[in-house]
């Protein structure tokens, strides 16, 4: 058996595989995020991996452990985790969604320059991006700077505890802007213009390769035997490999905290203003791929926050007219990524009248995250990929409703799968590969997932919610310019 283990925002998800794609079990356990100052998002690494360690405990505790040959991991991506020469944690991690670097994104795109970051990376600098969080911490906490000894990502931390190898893979380092995604190697350039020296950096291992294996205390507390752990990838890689999105064009869209356009390439592409990330797969390729900072979250925050209720299931069964609604809803939560790389952006609403029902609000949310994707994926559309079906993951996607406005505000036939495990799943796989069941990531995606039905667009609503993206595309500029006024 195997186990893959996903570093998510609001929680660790655990699995255990059998080798041919049975899932034995699965085990989810939570932890908080900070958000220390508005638009800031921080994490204790230390709580991944004692939930983490409770987590594994709960998953195997039925089975026989010494079953297990290997272990991955999937995570949250450009968190920044240093530690000190004695391997402290120095800071709380500054996560993905943390929004506190638009003046070092702004040097790095404006002063060193958009083309030549693109040369060097692949990629221009976004706020949630690594390397402009280690510019903000030489700035504003050089203290904490000057005890940098080791350099890593969220699920790279997790590796690093349990084997006590330094390590990484091409996908997740794609994330930090100091990887040369085309080569597969740390920039040298990055890492001068960003102060840091490649001896604090991890050695990158491709996703589906041994790193090294248990720490006999770890193995032992578990019951484990002789584990073989594999470097793992970015969760929306992992997520791609868990819904078989391997093989050129192919597209994955993950509704989690954050919502992803996921476009697997077999060669190396960018597009011509950087809107989309071109970054590394988890099975030796390449990706595009358009980040929008708050997906789900926006439905979380809708019901739960504002709305004071649990039960999605009744505030959704009150949304009856798909396609007709006046009410927009910016889901900017967090500011936003793709496309508009714009840290201010916030959240809005526009449209309501006297007559405007809470049920048409609650629509609003669900299709503004949903024509925010479609910005991405009009970008993808751009370059001439043709994109005509879609898989589908994260918590967001279990919703049968927000299944149906995503097939017809993005017109495409969108194919669910037997296992929604998506990035736990594709780490699994992983640790699969690394073990030799497979020949290769493909190889076992094909045969492990399946899809169980496909949902194809409806005409009618596919040209309504057309009409109503081009008043959507209009409103973030139309408002841009008083983002940086709000706060
Ligand atoms: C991708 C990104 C998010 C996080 C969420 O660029 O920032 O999808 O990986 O976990």
């Amino acid at each position: 058996m195997y186990i893959g283990i996903d570093v998510g925002t609001s929680s660790v998800k655990l699995i255990l595989m059998h080798g041919d794609g049975r899932i034995e079990a699965t085990v989810s356990k939570d932890y908080p995020v900070s958000y220390p100052q508005t638009g800031w998002s921080e994490q204790q690494p230390e709580d991944w991996y004692n939930q983490t360690m409770a987590g594994l405990q709960a998953l195997l505790r039925n089975v026989d452990a010494t079953q297990v040959k290997g272990l991955s991991f999937g995570g949250q991506m450009h968190g920044l985790v240093i530690l000190d020469a004695q391997d402290a944690v120095i800071r709380p991690a500054i996560l993905w969604n943390d929004g506190r670097t638009s003046a070092e994104v702004a040097y790095l795109n404006d002063t060193i320059g958009r083309d030549k970051l693109s040369a060097l990376t692949g990629n221009i600098a976004f706020a949630g991006f690594t390397a402009p969080k280690l510019l903000w911490l030489k700035a504003h906490e050089p203290e904490n700077f000057a005890r940098i000894h080791k350099i890593m990502l969220p699920k790279d931390y997790l590796a690093y505890r349990l084997t006590g190898v330094h390590c990484t893979d091409p996908s997740d380092a794609s994330g930090m802007l100091l990887f040369d995604v085309k080569r597969r190697c740390w920039s040298q350039e990055m890492l001068a213009i960003c102060g840091v020296e490649e001896r604090m950096m991890p050695t990158v291992y491709e996703s589906y390769e041994k790193v090294g294996t248990l720490k006999p205390d770890i193995a032992n507390a578990l019951g484990l035997a002789d584990v073989t752990v594999a470097a793992g990838a970015g969760d929306n890689a992992a997520a791609a490999v868990g819904t078989g999105t391997v093989g050129d064009g192919q597209c994955n869209i993950s509704l989690g905290t954050s919502g992803t356009v996921f476009i697997a390439s077999d060669r190396f592409k960018v597009d011509d203003h950087n809107a989309l990330h071109a970054f590394a797969h988890a099975d030796g390729h390449y990706h595009l791929m358009g980040c929008m900072l708050s997906a789900a979250s926006c439905g979380k925050w809708w019901i739960e926050d504002i709305l004071g209720t649990n039960d999605y299931d009744a505030e959704q069964a009150a949304i009856t007219a798909l396609g007709d609604n006046n009410v927009y809803f910016l889901p900017y939560l967090m500011g936003e990524r793709s496309p508009h790389n714009d840290a201010d952006a916030r959240g809005m609403f526009i449209g309501m009248s006297a007559n405007t029902t809470r049920a048409q609000m609650t629509q609003a949310v669900f299709e503004g995250v949903t024509f925010a994707l479609r910005d991405s994926l009009e970008v993808a559309k751009s370059l001439g990929i043709p994109i005509t079906k879609t898989r589908l993951c994260g918590g967001g996607a279990k919703s049968r409703l927000w299944r149906l406005i995503i097939t017809n505000v993005l017109g495409l036939e969108v194919e669910l799968l037997q296992a929604e495990e998506g990035p736990a799943l594709g780490a699994a796989i992983l640790a699969c590969v690394a073990c030799g069941e497979y020949e290769s990531v493909s190889q076992a995606a094909d045969r492990i997932v399946s899809v169980t039905e496909t949902l194809t667009p409806d005409a009618t609503l596919v040209a309504k919610y057309s009409a109503r993206y081009q008043t959507f595309q209009r409103l973030y500029p139309a408002v841009k310019a008083e983002f940086a006024n709000l706060h």
